[in-house]
């Protein structure tokens, strides 16, 4: 089977963590000719052939490295550009892409988030057949509701001009807020569903957020997706099956790194991640399409969208 051309939905994918060490080490080229950078060539930092990224070392890799090579408008673009590439020329027919909203210096968070969207706009306009994109704002798991609540208020006036964004998103270092003192961040998800935004959370993805404290406080906000769970107990299975609520799952990291997802830093492209499912849990041609197809409720995208889905991807 071509499991590239297999019209696929990719519903958790963070963009910074989705750009190849190619397209960071070209920006860091052209930063590192005109004396803009300081640091070090990505492909020294994240050479081409590791994968081998731990809870510890994967997160500095943002808050360290790459977010400082991403600060200018024209940087932002080229990556973003690439990312989308990326997952057309990987038989991605829809796409939901998230990403944590944050000022550089040279952008404000909203104009960093308006950015994306004029280069998801612009990318379109060339593959309006082929492949849709819509945004989700992340929400750290490190951050204060203050600035939980401005990603919210943006989100929110994002979505009713109509420009693509759809949901809100948990996610960060799932050993930051143990034991579900997510719960701070209650207001600010309720207020997120009922004004009409998809909610998707990170869950279980490691030990230190697998509670059922956590559990609960994440159900009680309504979410269409669960990212990860992976390390919930039986009880919490149970009662996320009961719900028939969507898994983001993410195999390869998941067995590589215990946790966490990211094609830029662990290499496993979606039509890669199928072929594993194909061969590791026996499924035939029928059952890898229903499994494909079944991200179609799940999509934040609406109905029309929903439809067009339908009409596409192979049963
Ligand atoms: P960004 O939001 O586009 O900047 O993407 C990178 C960010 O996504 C990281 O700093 C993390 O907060 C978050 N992220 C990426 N992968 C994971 C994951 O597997 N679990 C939780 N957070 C993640
Ligand atoms: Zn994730």
């Amino acid at each position: 089977m071509d499991f590239v051309a297999l019209p696929k939905i990719e519903l958790h994918a963070h963009l910074t963590g989705s750009i190849s060490r190619r397209v960071l080490h070209e920006i860091w080229h052209r930063k590192k000719e005109i004396g803009e950078t300081l640091l070090d060539d990505p492909l020294t930092v994240m050479p081409q052939d590791k994968y081998d990224f731990s809870v510890e070392s994967f997160f500095p890799l943002f808050s360290s490295y790459i977010y400082n090579l991403l600060t200018d408008e024209c940087s932002i673009r080229y990556a973003t550009a690439s990312v989308l590439e990326h997952f057309l020329a990987d038989g991605v027919v829809y796409l939901e892409l998230r990403t944590t909203p944050r000022a550089t210096a040279h952008l404000s968070a909203e104009a960093y988030v308006r950015l994306l969207l004029d280069t998801i706009a612009a990318f379109e306009v060339g593959h309006a057949e082929s492949m849709h994109t819509r945004l989700v704002l992340s929400i750290d798991r490190r951050q204060t509701l203050e600035s939980a609540e401005a990603t919210l208020e943006l989100a929110t006036r994002l979505r009713i001009e109509g420009h693509g964004v759809v949901g809100l998103d948990l996610c960060g270092d799932p050993s930051a807020r143990p034991g579900g003192e997510v719960a701070l961040f209650t207001p600010v998800f309720e207020k997120a569903s009922s004004e009409g935004l998809g909610v998707t959370v990170h869950f279980a993805e490691a030990k230190a957020s697998s509670s059922r404290e956590e559990l609960k406080t994440l159900l009680g906000w309504n979410p269409g997706r669960l990212g990860h769970v992976i390390w919930e107990d039986d009880e919490s299975k149970m009662e996320i099956a009961q719900r028939g609520l969507c898994l983001e799952l993410c195999l390869s990291c998941n067995v590589q790194a215990g946790m966490t997802d990211d094609v830029g830093v662990f290499g496993s492209p979606l039509s890669e991640e199928y072929r594993l499912v194909a061969r590791y849990f026996n499924v035939n041609r029928t059952q890898l399409c229903n499994l494909a197809r079944q991200g179609i409720d799940a999509i934040f995208g609406g109905e029309e969208e929903k439809q067009r889905l339908r009409d596409i991807m192979w049963s």
